[in-house]
């Protein structure tokens, strides 16, 4: 079942999940940071085996303004998901973690046991994340019933190929992806490259963008695979890809040019990020199979079938 409080979701997913897999999917409203809400989860829908962390605040430049609000819900809806998910018995707890909290370019491409310094890290976003993982760390320590896997997911993007479901951000988006999606639907005028004199082959940043229902497939398998103790895996492609392969791409799926101009750089944006995969592939059997192409035409179909989102 999902327990969440729809700050940025709509609650008409799980009826779309349901249309896409044929399983009703119970939601509960709450807030996953509430024991109380936690409870009532697991007394209405429970016993449960297992515990997927999703609920936190994900936009890193949003991070840097509202810091309290980034430290306390990242860490709290992890401490009541603990708190209750052990009292009640659950066998594995899996987190969603993320690339960012690796801190030296040097390491690139990033392995799992690529440095993670704290003090290094640009925003209060991945230091929330990385926060949870040592959090999680020593409670699996101290509970090796509890398996505990952390997932360091690189750029999510993408929509499910039925276009039902996808991604919808409130307000105007952060990330890229979403962002031309808005302009090749017309609801923004321009696509923003933000920065084209980085150190890399088209002077544009590159990223490791990883299709959602490819990250899906890898939560499945970590859930299948889950072994005593804490297990890391980073879930990406390792194939960089820049801001304009992407948009490139992103007008191909179109069959037109998007309006886009070269801006200043964004504050705290790096180079480059990109992991090596192979952990994943070689312990949980899982590897990333969709393309940058796949990427962009399950977004275009998704924003098509949806150009004003889950609520129209
Ligand atoms: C990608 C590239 C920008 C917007 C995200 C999430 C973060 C984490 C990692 C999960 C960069 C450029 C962007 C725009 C642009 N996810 N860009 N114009 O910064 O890598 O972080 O993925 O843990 O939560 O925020 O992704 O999509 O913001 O930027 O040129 O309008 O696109 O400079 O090179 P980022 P992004």
């Amino acid at each position: 079942m999902l327990l969440d409080n729809l700050a940025n979701t709509s609650r008409v997913v799980p009826s779309r999940i349901a249309e896409i897999t044929g399983t009703e999917v119970p939601l509960v409203i709450g807030d996953a940071a509430d024991d109380e809400h936690v409870g009532s989860a697991f007394d209405e829908h429970g016993p449960f085996d297992a515990i997927i962390q999703f609920a936190a605040h994900k936009a890193v430049g949003e991070s840097v303004e509202k810091p309290l609000e980034y430290y306390a819900n990242n860490l709290d809806t992890t401490y009541a998901l603990l708190r209750v998910g052990i009292a009640r018995g659950i066998r594995s707890f899996v987190f969603s973690s993320t690339g960012t909290v690796y801190s030296d370019p040097a390491d690139l491409p990033f392995t799992e046991q690529a440095t993670r310094n704290l003090v290094e890290l640009s925003n209060p976003y991945s230091k929330s994340k990385l926060m949870n993982e040592t959090v999680l760390t020593d409670v699996q320590q101290a509970h090796p019933e509890l398996n505990v896997t952390l997932l360091r997911y690189f750029n999510p993007v993408g929509a499910h190929e039925s276009g039902l479901v996808g991604e919808d951000p409130k307000g105007i988006p952060n990330n890229l992806m979403p962002f031309v999606a808005r302009v090749a639907v017309g609801k923004l005028p321009e696509i923003g490259i933000f920065g084209a004199d980085y150190d890399t082959p088209d002077g544009t940043g590159q990223r490791d963008y990883i299709h959602v229902v490819d990250l899906a497939e890898g939560h499945v398998k970590a859930l299948e695979k889950a072994a005593p103790g804490l297990a890391v895996y980073n879930l990406g492609t390792g194939n960089p890809v820049s801001v304009r392969e992407l948009i490139t791409s992103f007008e191909k799926a179109v069959g037109r040019e998007l309006p886009k101009s070269v801006k200043p750089r964004r504050a705290g944006d790096l180079a480059a990020t990109y992991c090596t995969p192979a952990k994943a592939e070689r312990e949980l059997g899982w590897t990333a199979t969709r393309t940058i192409d796949d990427m962009t035409r399950d977004v275009w179909n998704w924003q098509q079938n949806n150009p004003g989102g889950y609520e129209g």
